[in-house]
């Protein structure tokens, strides 16, 4: 299966709002660095697991540093506010000792939650780890966070308890989505990613920045 990450998707939001769906380059380091400080103190921490309100520079470097074959990272930005940095951000990084298996993360900007952003960056993730041959993304989600693990739940992803948070598993494999909301919100925009169902995806070179608009 091949999947190009130098396409680019525009999709709408079920309420309109247009998106841009691109890989993360390089050159988006401030507009990552500023999407990060916008978040709320509970979005951060839920994703950073820390209270604290500064990111460590060498993991926002490393965010924005992806390989796209053992590392791939996706932005979803607003096509016409240029005031915003981004709308939400989306990557996995392939586990060493065990290749057909990515630790996945995401995270979505307070004011676009519940309006199915994470759903486009999933469905993409979805579709590019399979092309490298990735089987299942898992998903370290702190016990509190109530809305990743109702959301994974929905997916059919299983849970394990740790001490802290829950480990998460989601096989990469369509047949296994359960029949839930969530999951038919997912299986509509594969569907679109793999270009059934909607527009062909616009291609642009993958080092030029696209959407959105500096911080
Ligand atoms: C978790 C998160 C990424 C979800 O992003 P989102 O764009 O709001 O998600 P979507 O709108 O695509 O919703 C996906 C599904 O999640 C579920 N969901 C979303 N928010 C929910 C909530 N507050 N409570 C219960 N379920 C929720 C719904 O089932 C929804 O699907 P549906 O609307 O088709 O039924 C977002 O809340 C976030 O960024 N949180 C802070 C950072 C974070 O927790 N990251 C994950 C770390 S592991």
């Amino acid at each position: 299966m091949s999947f190009d990450p130098g396409q680019v998707f525009d999709i709408e939001l079920r309420d309109g709002t247009p998106l841009r769906l691109r890989v993360i380059i390089p050159a988006d380091r401030d507009r990552i660095a500023e999407a990060i400080r916008r978040l709320s103190p509970e979005s951060a921490y839920f994703r950073f697991w820390t209270r604290a309100r500064t990111v460590n520079p060498r993991l926002i470097e490393a965010l924005c540093s992806p390989d796209q074959q053992d590392h791939v990272a996706w932005a979803a930005l607003h096509r016409g506010r240029a005031d915003l940095p981004g709308v939400g951000g989306a990557s996995f990084w392939r586990l060493a000792d065990d290749p057909e298996t990515a630790e996945m993360s995401i995270t979505v900007a307070d004011e676009f939650q519940g309006r199915g952003v994470a759903t486009w960056l999933q469905a993409v993730l979805w579709e590019h780890a399979r092309s490298l041959g990735i089987r299942r993304l898992v998903g370290h989600v702190l016990n509190d966070n109530l809305a990743m693990r109702a959301w994974w739940d929905a997916l059919g992803a299983t849970a394990e308890e740790r001490q802290r948070h829950w480990l998460m598993r989601l096989p990469l494999d369509e047949s296994l989505l359960p029949d839930s909301r969530a999951a038919g919100s997912l299986r509509q925009a594969l569907a679109r990613v793999r270009g059934v169902g909607g527009s062909d995806p616009v291609r642009t070179p993958p080092a030029a920045p696209a959407g959105g608009a500096r911080p």
